[in-house]
């Protein structure tokens, strides 16, 4: 059995850059990786990626929303994830189990427990080995992807701060529930440190 690795942080807490940095460096110790995300990752998420993110759905219901995200992820992982950690590779993954947790769950308000529920049904105990949460002040986020030409601004960037700043808390309640599991890293510091923080917590945990 592989690794099953996500990567969780608010908007602009620079996930995907650290998980490519992360992907190479495991590549080249000799490491299977693969990269993927949520939701998306496969054909069929990306269809259903589209739809949530879509800037037209405004008429979206918050439920609707967290059956589609769950619908997502239990294609992504039967078609992609656990296949890849039958082979035994490092499944590196920007957003799991974590992002439905806190922005449906608690900055939507549906509530954590109910959002972890219908996701135990579609993860089968598929948990993560390792979270690495990349902290972020939200203004500070929101201020980097605002910078960022090349990064289409999507529906769940356009919320409001409060909104944010929820998310934040809501990852917070989530390192007190899942201590063991997920580890907090300071992104606002430079890639470099927060890649270092990163690898160090990786090479602990996969030695
Ligand atoms: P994306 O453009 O991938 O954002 P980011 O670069 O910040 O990861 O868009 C994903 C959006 O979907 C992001 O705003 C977080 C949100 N999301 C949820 O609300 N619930 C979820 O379960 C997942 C996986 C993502």
């Amino acid at each position: 059995m592989g690794y099953l690795i996500s990567f969780e942080g608010g908007e602009g807490s620079g996930k995907s850059t650290v998980l490519k940095k992360l992907a190479d460096y495991l590549s080249q110790q000799g490491h299977k990786v693969v990269c993927t995300r949520e939701p998306g990752g496969i054909e069929i998420a990306e269809q259903i990626r589209n739809i949530i993110l879509d800037k037209k759905n405004v008429k979206m219901d918050a439920k609707t929303e967290a059956l589609l995200y769950a619908a997502a992820r239990r294609q992504h992982l039967v078609e992609k994830v656990i296949p890849a950690l039958e082979k035994g590779k490092i499944v590196l993954c920007d957003r799991y189990l974590d992002s439905s947790l806190t922005y449906q769950g608690y900055a939507r308000g549906l509530g954590i427990e109910e959002i972890l529920s219908i996701n135990q049904f579609a993860i089968d105990g598929y948990m993560p080995h390792l979270t690495l949460f990349l902290d972020v002040p939200p203004e500070v986020g929101l201020t980097r992807i605002q910078k960022d030409d090349e990064r289409e601004v999507n529906r769940l960037d356009l919320e409001s701060m409060d909104f944010h700043r929820k998310v934040r808390e809501g990852y917070y309640q989530l390192l007190e529930r899942f201590p063991e599991r997920i580890k907090k890293i300071n992104a606002e510091h430079d890639i470099e440190t927060v890649f270092k923080e990163v690898l160090s917590a990786v090479l602990n945990y996969i030695k």
